[in-house]
């Protein structure tokens, strides 16, 4: 299944949701970015029974108008497929037009080989549409996967958590920035007063006041010689921020939702985190509600739940893609 949702909004009410859905390039823990109006989606887990991730890359063209029903996707992966296949990776845009890709699987194209090598970033320049691996400076931290990578206006892009690649995996609670703007540099940060426990699966949105906002997700801890994982409270948003690398919890106020993972976030120009999706446990419980919004422009951050109004019922989601174009956001495949 492929779904599209367009969410149209008006400050806080949605006032329509459109379900595209089609039975093509069905996937899930892929990757997305919106560059020169078009949104392009790269990687993922097919959702056959073969967990070898995919080498796509494809394109949604939105300046011109699409049918809703099958959006004309513009497969370039033959000509401009990933050097390797991918999935629980992250993204983010670097230098205008590269999408930057970090951590998650990878697979050798040729022999399907789980690859079992360092590099963990690969470079999309979607004007070329041609792929680099990116050379880079300092140590690089240990490649990793399930985490979100988010970038400034300085082009300081921000590794926080994630899980190790391989069998019983460590989890991470270290922050790192790769420094995109005119080598790709690495760098450990020294935080303070930073979270002692590990999270993964959380979703992460840098404000215009270079705060990032960690929302949800889930850690482990071990009790009793058993591993526990549990979902983060979402009532309490862990704020970072990137002048003076110190972390601040958050209690925030407002209507009460469920704690979640694997839910995606976009931010508004008016300082609204619109969450989407998420679910809870090894039974991957759906969160209630999918649509919940933050609003970061009060000192007390504040949870609301928008009234819909829609023609379709979007299924609940995880392991999606939002990305926000004018007053649409766009929430593309998912399991
Ligand atoms: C992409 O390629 C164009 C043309 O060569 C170049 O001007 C641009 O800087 C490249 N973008 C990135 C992110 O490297």
């Amino acid at each position: 299944m492929f779904y599209v949702f367009l969410l149209q909004f008006f400050v806080i009410s949605f006032s329509l949701t459109i379900l595209v859905e089609s039975a093509t390039n069905a996937r899930y823990a892929h990757v997305s970015a919106l560059i020169n109006d078009q949104l392009f989606i790269i990687g993922g887990q097919p959702t056959s029974f073969q967990l070898k991730g995919s080498n796509d890359v494809f394109y949604l063209d939105l300046k011109k108008s699409f049918n809703l029903q099958d959006p004309s996707l513009v497969d370039i992966t033959r000509t401009s497929g990933m050097p390797l296949t991918i999935s629980w990776a992250s993204s983010t845009v670097v230098n205008k037009d590269g999408i930057l890709i970090y951590g998650g699987y990878t697979w050798s194209l040729n022999s399907g080989n789980l690859d079992n090598g360092d590099n963990a970033l690969y470079l999309f320049n979607a004007t070329t549409k041609q792929w680099t691996i990116p050379t880079v400076s300092g140590a690089p931290p240990p490649k990793r996967r399930e985490m979100k990578i988010v970038s400034d206006n300085n082009e300081n892009i921000f590794i926080y958590g994630g899980i190790q690649l391989g069998e019983n995996p460590q989890w991470y609670t270290d922050m790192n920035i790769l420094d995109a703007q005119s080598e790709f540099r690495w760098e450990l940060i020294q935080m303070k007063n930073s979270p002692t426990y590990p999270r993964a699966d959380y979703t992460a949105t840098m404000l215009p006041n270079g705060v990032i906002v960690y929302i949800g997700g889930r850690t482990r801890a071990v009790r009793d010689a058993s591993i526990l994982e549990t979902e983060l409270n979402i009532k309490q948003i862990t704020l970072y921020d990137t002048k003076d690398a110190t972390w601040y919890p958050m209690e925030t106020s407002g209507e009460l939702i469920d704690n979640r993972n694997s839910h995606s976030a976009v931010l508004t120009p008016d300082g609204k985190i619109i969450i989407y999706g998420g679910a809870q446990g090894p039974n991957l419980i759906t969160a209630s509600p999918s649509l919940a919004i933050l609003d970061t422009s009060t000192s007390v951050y504040t949870w609301s739940v928008p009234t819909i109004s829609s023609q379709f019922s979007p299924p609940p989601l995880i392991l999606h893609t939002a990305d926000l174009y004018g007053d649409y956001m766009i929430v593309a495949f998912g399991q």
